[in-house]
């Protein structure tokens, strides 16, 4: 469903897409229904986008190279899906020989990266979050903990794949990942250690598109974070999502906005960082009002899967808005329908996914109506298609609620003959309750 837009039109671009996952492949589907696209390159991609544009083989940890691959080819914007590239300054080297990319620079990337540098932004500027204290050192965060008791929540302070958080239910919990960080248990990124004050109620993804002044909604989402079936097990990077999640009110959305996001955006500016990119905020919705869990500097994977089908707009143009500064008077148009993702994953994720499996029924599962694969940790061997990963498939169905998407969704779920992967079979479960009030 493509786009007005003028053929010929000069403002029509190439781009390159970093990254290789399920947000990807969804941000790609995006993207090629941009009148503005001439040709989608990506990096390093997976099977799945490599029928929606050409796979080429760089090392996105090379920025030099990334940047040389880009002035060969005429590219016009790099979109980065994925966090690290970020926090590693590939926007800041590619601004530097003059190229444009989607996503904020290393400075404005330490709201992911750093957990302390959010929680002093936070404290700095009002903006409601978890009460908090920063520690280097273990015996002065062991005296806190025992200070303030449990239940308690425990974090290594950079970048740790999502397992440097232990929601401690007992001090003994507590006293233990405390010990585990300093010890080294995530590396560098327990050098320094934040213990906060542990959140009651219910989380919910608020996801933004920022030009580095304004921010303007770019939907809700809801995730499932633990690897069984209602939510319990280990941590996972996230095992499928819907939106938009009503909880989210207006009223709601209107407090994230001025409480939260354009309080950051204005300590951003103010500290030489203005963000532009994709804000999302990790929310827990209290009786005191929405708080800020933690952000990240891109989209959510799966939750751009569930958010980007739903969108009836121009993504590249959006984004294009966004880099250059010039969001106003942008509103990002949505679909009404309601989407929901299913992530199907390699047996034995998140500790030792097993991978090698053969998957079969991937068109069958895209015949239903309404339903959209898309692909991450897969390869294709000989032309059949392989697990390489932990999150393998992401299954979206959109419907008018998220029931029916839910029962669509796992209706094309169940047409993919892959007997090495497993999902869970309740995404969805609180607004299907809800929804059945
Ligand atoms: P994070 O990596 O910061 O997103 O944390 C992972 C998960 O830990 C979050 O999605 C929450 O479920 C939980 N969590 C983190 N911080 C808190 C907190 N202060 N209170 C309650 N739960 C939290
Ligand atoms: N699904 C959680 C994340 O993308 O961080």
């Amino acid at each position: 469903m493509p786009f007005a837009g003028a053929e010929g039109d000069e403002r029509i671009m190439n781009i390159l897409l970093i990254g290789s996952g399920g947000r990807e492949h969804a941000i790609a589907n995006a993207l090629v229904k941009s009148p503005r696209l001439r040709r989608l390159f990506i990096a390093p991609g997976n099977p799945g986008m490599a029928q929606l544009g050409d796979v080429v083989e760089l090392d996105v940890a090379d920025h030099r190279a990334v940047a040389d691959f880009c002035r060969q080819n005429g590219v016009g914007l790099v979109v980065i899906g994925p966090e690290q590239p970020l926090i590693a300054g590939l926007v800041d080297d590619l601004a530097a020989r003059d190229i444009l990319a989607f996503g904020p620079t290393k400075a404005a990337a330490r709201l992911e990266g750093s957990k302390g540098f959010t929680k002093d932004l936070c404290r700095a500027y009002n903006i409601p979050t978890a009460e908090y204290e920063r520690f280097d050192n273990e015996s002065a965060a062991l005296d806190y903990v025992s200070q303030k008791g449990a239940p308690i929540v425990v974090k290594a302070d950079g970048l740790a794949a999502g397992k440097g958080v232990v929601v401690a239910r007992t001090l003994e919990e507590a006293e233990r990942a405390v010990k585990a960080m300093f010890a080294g248990a995530f590396g560098r990124s327990g050098a320094e250690v934040v213990v906060e004050e542990c959140l009651e109620g219910e989380e919910a993804s608020y996801f933004a598109l920022c030009d580095g002044e304004i921010a303007v909604p770019l939907s809700t989402a809801q995730d499932h974070k633990r690897v069984g079936d209602g939510d319990v097990g280990p941590n996972t990077g996230g095992m499928g999502a819907y939106s938009p999640a009503s909880i989210v009110t207006p009223q709601i959305e209107r407090q994230i906005l001025d409480r939260i996001i354009t309080p950051t955006l204005r300590a951003m500016r103010e500290l030489g960082a203005p963000y532009k990119g994709v804000l999302y905020a990790g929310l827990m919705l209290t009786s005191e009002g929405p708080k800020l869990i933690e952000y990240n500097n891109r989209f959510g994977d799966p939750e751009a899967q569930a958010i980007l089908p739903r969108l009836d707009d121009d993504l590249l143009d959006l984004m294009l808005a966004a880099s250059a500064g010039s969001l106003a008077n942008r509103t990002p148009k949505f679909s009404a329908r309601r989407a929901l993702t299913v992530v199907l994953a390699a047996k034995n994720y998140p500790a030792t996914p097993i991978t090698g499996t053969e998957i079969r029924g991937l068109r069958e599962a895209e015949a239903f109506d309404g339903v959209i694969v898309t692909q991450a940790g897969t390869r294709l061997v000989e032309g059949k298609l392989q697990a390489a990963g932990g999150r393998v498939l992401n299954v979206t169905a959109l419907a008018d609620t998220v029931a029916s998407a839910q029962a669509r969704a796992y209706r094309a779920v169940d047409a993919i003959d892959w007997p090495g992967g497993f999902c869970r079979r309740d995404i969805g479960w609180r607004e299907v309750a809800r929804e059945h009030g």
